[in-house]
């Protein structure tokens, strides 16, 4: 089967008709999506979402876009959701720099504080890291006792250096619509490089929607075009992509069932 390892079924485009976005992915050979939270409220919308269907498992966590009005509080929130059955993992957690950068050390301090609740609830994370690639991988290394269950690089955009030192961290790495986008070719490169048994695939649903659908709302049906691209870059079959993808899945997320 294929996984989403990263959507967001609690965003206004994709929460309105769930029942059709369930069977529309799992028409399209989609067994299990990642259900990802931004903030407590939505984490908690995504837990309700993974109560109704069997195929939607969620993260729970606060992504660092929201945290300027935040206070650390809000992490006791995250970490009752946490403890929920089928959450597989924290987030979306990291650094991002792209919008606001006035508040980069707050960002710092929520990213670390949700990884030391991941490493005492042993569940890997689901990270995001943008326009802050340099301070993420400073932050991982200097603290990689506490990311030693693991966690995945959602949509990532650095390079094969980066990468390399990402997955010496024992970090997995995981690919969206961007590998499909004609300009892509750092993130093409990465593809190729990344070993195989450290792929994963997502669509950051409802963003991001892979060509040739770009600019539409995107939703975990799509996971078979992002392989489809990543077999022909690699060299490799559809088949070998999912079949990989999965194992690599249900090896990081182990509560994926
Ligand atoms: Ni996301």
């Amino acid at each position: 089967m294929f996984i989403d390892v990263h959507c967001h079924l609690t965003d206004d485009k994709l929460k309105g008709d769930l029942p059709r976005t369930v069977s529309e992915f799992k028409a399209a050979g989609v067994g299990r999506v990642i259900n990802v939270g931004c903030c407590a409220e939505s984490s908690a919308y995504a837990f309700k979402q993974a109560q109704e269907f069997p195929e939607i498992y969620f993260a729970a966590g606060l992504h660092p876009q929201e945290l300027k009005d935040k206070d650390i509080s809000e992490i006791y929130e995250i970490e009752k959701l946490c403890k929920a059955e089928k959450c597989v993992a924290v987030g979306e957690i990291g650094l991002d720099y792209y919008w606001d950068k006035t508040y980069c050390d707050k960002q710092k301090e929520f990213f670390l504080a949700q990884t030391e609740l991941a490493y005492s609830l042993k569940l890997p994370l689901n990270i995001h890291v943008r326009e802050a690639m340099g301070d993420a991988v400073k932050l991982i290394r200097d603290n990689k006792g506490k990311f030693c269950y693991g966690g995945v690089m959602h949509c990532f955009s650095g390079s094969r250096e980066t990468a390399r030192e990402l997955l010496n961290l024992g970090l997995y790495i995981s690919f969206g619509g961007s590998v499909t986008f004609k300009n892509s070719k750092t993130v093409k490169e990465v593809a190729a490089f990344v070993p195989k048994d450290r792929l994963l695939t997502e669509t950051d649903g409802p963003y991001l929607a892979p060509e040739p659908l770009r600019g539409t709302v995107n939703s975990p049906k799509n996971v078979p075009i992002i392989a489809a691209k990543l077999a022909e870059i690699r060299g490799t079959s559809v088949e070998d992509i999912e079949i990989a993808s999965e194992e690599n899945a249900k090896r990081l997320f182990y509560g994926l069932k």
